[in-house]
């Protein structure tokens, strides 16, 4: 089994937390794509979708799955999405696709959030992948500076905007040992309009594909 069969796999067992009648949140990302497609076939159980991104509403909607402003809906029962990286207790890191401020306002506003990735995703401590900071263009080399300091090595992400307008800084060497703790530090920093841990708001599951079948984390 390669990857994208272990994504695909994980992603279809997450249609058993979607329950009829209702709007769910999808995320951004390869994983989050087969999920996206598996949802296509029970797509007459579900009211729309709340995307986490203009590329997943552009599928959702190729699949004739109506994607609703998060406005016009209130807290969500269930958000699905993929991840970078995932520790046993749930924390993640995201933003890989540039989508993670889109994805932590959706995450936030669900009751569930279950996360769907192939196992290599899964780590004993966040931060090999390069952590994804979400930066307001004017503030770019002053926030490189605070990150710096911090003992992170930023590279701004060439060429990439986010849906927001803003830019990314792909942050290399910093030790996340307290995940809550470094994710509120960095989003106090002026200018940082989000950062790529999920740890204030982890997952509640994680559902890993394995060449043995999926394997959840609660
Ligand atoms: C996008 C994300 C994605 O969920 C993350 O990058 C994982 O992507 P993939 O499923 O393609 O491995 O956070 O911003």
């Amino acid at each position: 089994m390669n990857d994208d069969d272990l994504k695909r796999q994980a992603a279809e067992a997450a249609l058993e937390y979607v329950e009829s009648g209702t709007v769910i949140g999808v995320g951004t990302g390869s994983t989050a794509d087969r999920f996206i497609d598996a949802l296509a076939r029970i797509k007459s159980k579900i009211d729309g979708a709340v995307a986490s991104s203009e590329s997943s509403a552009e599928r959702l909607r190729s699949h004739g799955i109506p994607v609703l402003d998060l406005n016009d809906v209130g807290d969500l029962p269930l958000y699905v999405d993929g991840t970078d990286e995932a520790t046993r207790h749930l924390q993640l890191i995201k933003g890989g696709g540039g989508a993670l401020t889109r994805e932590k306002i959706v995450a936030g506003a669900s009751r569930k959030f279950v996360c769907i990735a192939h196992e290599a995703k899964l780590v004993d401590v966040l931060g090999d992948f390069p952590l994804p900071v979400e930066v307001i263009p004017m503030a770019r080399s002053f926030v490189a500076r605070q990150l710096v300091k911090r003992g992170g090595w930023p590279v701004l992400r060439e060429g990439f905007v986010t849906d927001n307008g803003n830019v990314i800084l792909d942050v290399r060497g910093l030790k996340i040992l307290e995940p809550a703790r470094l994710e509120a530090d960095l989003n106090d920093i002026p200018g940082v309009v989000t950062n790529g841990i999920f740890a204030l708001r982890p997952a509640d599951v994680l559902i890993l594909g394995t060449p043995d079948g999926v394997r959840t984390l609660t």
